[in-house]
């Protein structure tokens, strides 16, 4: 099901650096690019045999024209990573809203602003052409729950989205420097869904809640809205932002869908044929009513458009799971 909803490639960078490759959009991201014939070094700090990152990385193995390095960007020898790279996609990163008010604060601006300055140093020595960064669609905070447009002013409400922020900021700051060799581009992605999201996330939540009958934890009441975004289109989004000749600046990547959390349980419910039973919890501080990616930028600069609709999206994304080991979190 979800090879159907895979887009074909018929421009991609020849030579290309990955960081985050065990993570989820990373993991997807490399596969992508080497199935249609970029040579990538994957980059990521996880343990391979970490089972989510082994199992991210299973469909990676077999495949001739990748590399696999365990590494820590806030510590490592980045350089030689970079050596002949038209493109550097940098996934690598702390994600999550809600745990970023707590002692992992310091991890977040480690990774997400001290390793990424390091990344910067070395894309710039390198002259690599190309670096695409992994922004979030939290920086634009609370909205009146209209399109963000890419020059609203952000307004981040956690300490995550501060971070990301800064680290978009940071990359745009380097490409502005006298004959800086790189171009980048930003990409906000919007709440990022299908086979292998990361178990802390909401569509994941509600689909092994489904699936196993375990109850599913709801902050607030559920009218929290998110522009879902399928991993296919989020991916055809990264891709192009490496390729399309012109492209600079910030771009939201967003899947149109504009639903609700109830609703997406309402979907979940007639997937699985079960109706989800509801802790209700409080809502989590941070966390924003609604997220709405303005799609103008991305289908000018980048040619970009999503194809995948929320049903048919996590109906993919519920097969995934239905057939996946535990390493994603399914109850067995
Ligand atoms: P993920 O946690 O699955 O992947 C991130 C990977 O980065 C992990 O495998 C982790 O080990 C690696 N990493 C972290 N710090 C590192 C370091 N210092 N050195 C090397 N590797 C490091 O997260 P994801 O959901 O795939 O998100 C990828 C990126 O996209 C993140 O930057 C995140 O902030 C951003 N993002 C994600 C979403 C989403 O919906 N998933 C939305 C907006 C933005
Ligand atoms: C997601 C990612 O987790 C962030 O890393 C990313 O930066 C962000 O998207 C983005 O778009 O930039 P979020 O939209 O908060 O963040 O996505 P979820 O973690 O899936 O949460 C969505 C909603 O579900 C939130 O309101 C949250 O409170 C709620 N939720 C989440 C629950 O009610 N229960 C849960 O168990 C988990």
């Amino acid at each position: 099901m979800t090879q159907q909803l895979r887009p074909q490639y018929t421009s991609v960078p020849r030579r290309a650096v990955v960081t985050g490759a065990a993570g989820f959009i990373g993991s997807h991201l490399t596969h992508a690019l080497v199935q249609a014939g970029t040579t990538v070094i994957g980059v990521d700090r996880r343990d391979p045999t970490d089972p989510t990152a082994a199992a991210n990385l299973e469909s990676l193995r077999s495949l001739p024209g990748y590399v696999h390095i365990t590494a820590d960007l806030i510590s490592c020898a980045i350089d030689p990573l970079l050596i002949d790279a038209d493109a550097v996609f940098h996934l690598a990163g702390i994600p999550g809203v809600r745990p970023s008010w707590g002692v992992k604060f310091t991890d977040y601006v480690a990774s997400n602003i001290l390793a990424t300055k390091r990344l910067l140093d070395a894309v710039a020595r390198l002259r690599v052409p190309r670096l695409v960064v992994a922004s979030s669609s939290s920086v634009y905070g609370s909205t009146d729950g209209g399109h963000s447009v890419e020059t609203d002013p952000p307004r981040p409400a956690s300490p995550y989205a501060v971070t990301k922020l800064a680290e978009e900021q940071l990359c745009l700051a380097h490409a502005t420097q006298p004959r800086c060799p790189t171009s980048v581009v930003a990409l906000r992605y919007f709440t990022v869904y299908g086979p292998r999201q990361r178990t802390d996330m909401f569509t994941h939540r509600a689909l092994v809640a489904a699936l196993s009958g375990q109850p599913l934890r709801l902050y607030g009441d559920g009218h929290q809205r998110r522009d879902f975004t399928y991993i296919d289109d989020a991916v055809a989004a990264t891709v192009a932002a490496a390729t399309a000749p012109d492209a600079y600046g910030v771009i939201n990547v967003g899947g149109g869908s504009n639903v609700s959390l109830l609703e997406v349980i309402g979907i979940a419910n007639s997937l699985v044929g079960r109706d989800i039973e509801l802790h209700h919890e409080n809502p989590r501080h941070g966390d924003v009513l609604v997220t709405r990616a303005h799609p103008g930028r991305a289908h000018e600069v980048l040619g970009w458009k999503p194809q995948v609709d929320l049903h048919t999206g996590m109906r993919a994304h519920m097969e995934f799971l239905a057939t996946k080991p535990a390493a994603y979190g399914r109850a067995a």
